[in-house]
């Protein structure tokens, strides 16, 4: 296996090497997005959209990647993201998804749809954890899993706000997904052919999602044109009931899935501790603007009150340096460790960590930025006109380069 990871140098390669492993259906849910999947890719094209001018003749022979995120330490500028349905892919992927952040340092997010429960998660992996909560229709299910994840001490809870419904994810329907997977007589094949996976999925207990458990199944329905997730979720969820639910939480509040400069405001009088420019990675609406291109009116409306990450479509370390010079204090990841995971287990999670680590420091070098702080917007060649909507502060280096003396 170790061999094996050795070929992915990247995360393309991670990827590739997730294809060759999982059945098709299995692939596709990973890897998809929503419709004809436009914002899916316009996060990716907006950071190939953007181009550095680096600075030459600066020391870079140090270079810092940790920093505070928020309000904790951390050795990367980023967290792994929640994601759902990992041990499908994985069995026992959560878990390595968190031991391998723990290793690198970097917070971990766990998911309402994950297949490994908060205590669990806490039990196995040591290091900082938040909890995602999806909004359930079932509010003492919610509420039984919000106090959970403060008695496991989860340290932060992240609420994912851009899914009152589901996404029409159409790669799902096509293969009339479900959890768990049903081997019927049309998909068969797709399954015959991965038969490692298939054999390990059929002669053990399938994985489960603890979380979910006993509400609705989570299961694509191409009557109705509903693709697996949303089912539980509830559409009346507003600003109030955020309110209600910062009341029940002591701990950090992160809000995830705001792409509206109008969104701020009421998240940080609410008491928000962090924001996440996020549209789920192009899993829910589709035509929505690429993430990259939303970040500097949420910055900009954040004022430096709270942090700003962002996430979707982040594969390269230089994907990093461009979010954090436009504004954003971190990242999350989303498909790029679960490529790792579904890859190669708890070392290609880590593999992927440390392909991004390796690019971001080697670009911050190339930029002649050897600091987190020292990155900022002058380097960056933005598309004209920049920023395409909304207002745009360009983020100053903290710790600019001195002017060098003349010695004689
Ligand atoms: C397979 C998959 C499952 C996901 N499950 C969740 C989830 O359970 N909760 C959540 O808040 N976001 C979920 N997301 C969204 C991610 O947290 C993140 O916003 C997105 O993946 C970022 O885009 P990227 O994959 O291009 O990096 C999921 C994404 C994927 C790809």
């Amino acid at each position: 296996m170790t061999h094996r990871l050795d070929l992915c140098y990247s995360i393309e390669r991670l990827r590739q090497r997730a294809r060759r492993r999982l059945p098709r259906p299995v692939f596709d849910f990973f890897d998809g997005g929503a419709e004809d999947e436009r914002t899916l890719e316009a996060n990716a094209a907006a950071f190939a959209g953007v181009q550095l001018a680096p600075h030459i003749l600066r020391d870079v022979s140090r270079v810092e990647l940790s920093g505070a995120l928020v309000g904790g330490p951390s050795g990367l500028p980023l967290a792994i993201g929640p994601t759902g349905a990992v041990g499908f892919g994985w069995r026992g992927g959560d878990v390595m998804l968190a031991r391998a952040a723990a290793a690198a340092g970097v917070p971990y997010a766990l998911s309402t749809s994950a297949t490994a429960s908060i205590e669990e998660i806490a039990e196995q992996a040591p290091g900082r954890l938040w909890f995602q909560a999806y909004i359930l229709q079932d509010k003492n299910r919610l509420h039984e899993l919000i106090a959970r994840a403060d008695a496991a001490g989860y340290e932060a809870l992240v609420i994912t706000a851009d899914l009152p419904v589901g996404g029409k994810r159409e790669r799902d329907l096509a293969h009339g997904l479900a959890f768990p997977m049903k081997i019927t007589p049309r998909n068969f094949f797709q399954f015959a052919c991965k038969p490692a996976w298939s054999l390990d999925m059929a002669l053990r207990r399938p994985p489960a999602m603890p979380s979910l458990a006993g509400l609705n199944a989570v299961a694509s329905d191409r009557k109705a044109m509903r693709s697996v997730a949303g089912r539980n979720y509830d559409p009346a969820f507003d600003l109030a009931a955020l309110a209600r639910l910062r009341d029940r939480w002591r701990g950090k509040l992160i809000v995830k899935g705001i792409v509206h400069n109008e969104d701020v405001e009421p998240l940080v009088r609410l008491g928000a501790d962090a924001l996440v420019v996020s549209n789920h990675g192009g899993r829910q609406l589709d035509g929505g603007i690429a993430t990259l291109w939303a970040l500097p009116e949420v910055v900009a409306a954040a004022a430096g009150r709270v942090p700003v990450l962002l996430d979707g479509g982040v594969r390269r370390g230089s994907d990093i340096y461009k979010a954090l010079a436009l504004g954003a204090a971190g990242v999350l990841t989303g498909r790029a460790t679960l490529y790792g995971v579904l890859a190669g287990g708890e070392a290609g999670a880590a593999k992927a960590l440390a392909i991004l680590r390796d690019e971001l420091a080697r670009t911050m070098q190339l930029c002649g930025t050897p600091s987190l702080d020292a990155i900022d917007a002058g380097v960056l060649r933005l598309p004209r006109p920049f920023p395409p909507y909304g207002p745009y502060a360009p983020r100053q280096a903290a710790a600019r380069v001195p002017e060098l003396m003349e010695e004689n």
